[in-house]
């Protein structure tokens, strides 16, 4: 059996015993969800805090809702309310929050590694669990696409994927990555336009392609990205119309993949620039099943680090 995690910041070096355990955790919390048990009561008398720095539409409810069906007390900290805003530090705000007795934080934050700096000045007891710092990782999304990718294709030593678009900005990428190669993934291309991909010394064991239409072939399953502009130079900007040209994800590049390919996208979507409605909205699109993977995946953490 795997120790138990006390946080979850990154999913780098997780061996796949853990991940495969937290995976598991999530089918056993959708199966007693849908045995009409809405609402299980293993945290009840717990409490949630979400401390999103950063905006949220899907991250943020799926953990809320994820907590509350596990009967714990959430509390969303409004940033643009707060003290924070007001310029008090991060950290007089993880102690002034601490002194109201919370179990876990899930935190939000352009910074890369203010998870970790959380889990060095919490006080013993808070768990931490990170929902997306910087490019850097975003390990409750890769559990959630591995999941979705498991329940169709569970051999993956057979699997290949492609991950296509701003792979430099994207830590689902990178929390992608870290899980597909120690679940043992058979292939991983990355794609997308030079000034968007990154050192290929971050990302060992992957093969770069810039061709999309090569990068696609044959593959099991194809994780597309948004370009994010907040997190770009102005001058990494791409033309969009361009983009989709070169990048986009229709049915014709989808027709190059492998039979049945999965189509995901940790949203949220731009249409029409990274990917067509015709595939979004397809048969083979997952994007919907990822986003509910997702709040069992979320409870399934939320039980880990608390020892439940
Ligand atoms: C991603 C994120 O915030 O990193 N979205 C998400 O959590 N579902 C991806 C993105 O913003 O493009």
């Amino acid at each position: 059996m795997s120790q138990r995690l006390r946080h979850l910041t990154s999913l780098e070096n997780m061996p796949s015993a853990t991940i495969e355990r937290l995976l598991d955790r999530a089918v056993s919390m959708r199966d007693a969800c849908a045995h009409g048990t809405r609402k299980l009561d293993l945290l009840a008398g717990r409490t949630v805090l979400n401390l999103f720095f950063e905006p949220s539409t899907r991250t943020r409810t799926s953990f809320e809702l994820a907590a509350r069906r596990l009967g714990a007390d959430v509390i969303n900290f409004d940033i643009g309310l707060s003290s924070t805003s007001k310029g008090e530090a991060l950290f007089d705000t993880l102690h002034t929050l601490e002194a109201m007795h919370l179990d876990t934080i899930v935190v939000r934050h352009k910074i890369s590694g203010t998870p970790d700096e959380l889990v060095r000045h919490a006080m013993s007891g808070v768990a931490v669990i990170n929902a997306g710092d910087g490019n850097r990782a975003h390990p409750t999304q890769g559990l959630l696409d591995m999941l979705t990718i498991r329940e169709h294709r569970p051999d993956f030593r057979q699997l290949k994927v492609v991950i296509c678009g701003d792979v430099k900005h994207s830590r689902v990428a990178r929390s992608d990555v870290h899980a597909l190669r120690a679940l043992g993934a058979k292939e991983i291309r990355l794609c997308g336009p030079a000034g968007l991909m990154p050192e290929a010394s971050e990302f060992p064991g992957c093969t770069i392609v810039e061709n999309f239409d090569e990068a696609i072939e044959g593959v099991d399953a194809v994780i597309m990205l948004r370009l994010q502009k907040e997190r770009m130079a102005s001058t990494d900007l791409p033309d969009e119309a361009a983009y989709f040209e070169r990048f986009g994800l229709d049915n014709r590049r989808l027709a190059l993949a492998g039979k049945g390919c999965l189509v995901m996208h940790p949203g949220p979507l731009n249409r029409g620039i990274e990917i067509a409605s015709e595939v979004a909205d397809g048969p083979q699109s997952r994007i919907l099943e990822q986003v509910g993977n997702g709040v069992f995946v979320r409870m399934a953490v939320l039980c880990e680090v608390m020892g439940r």
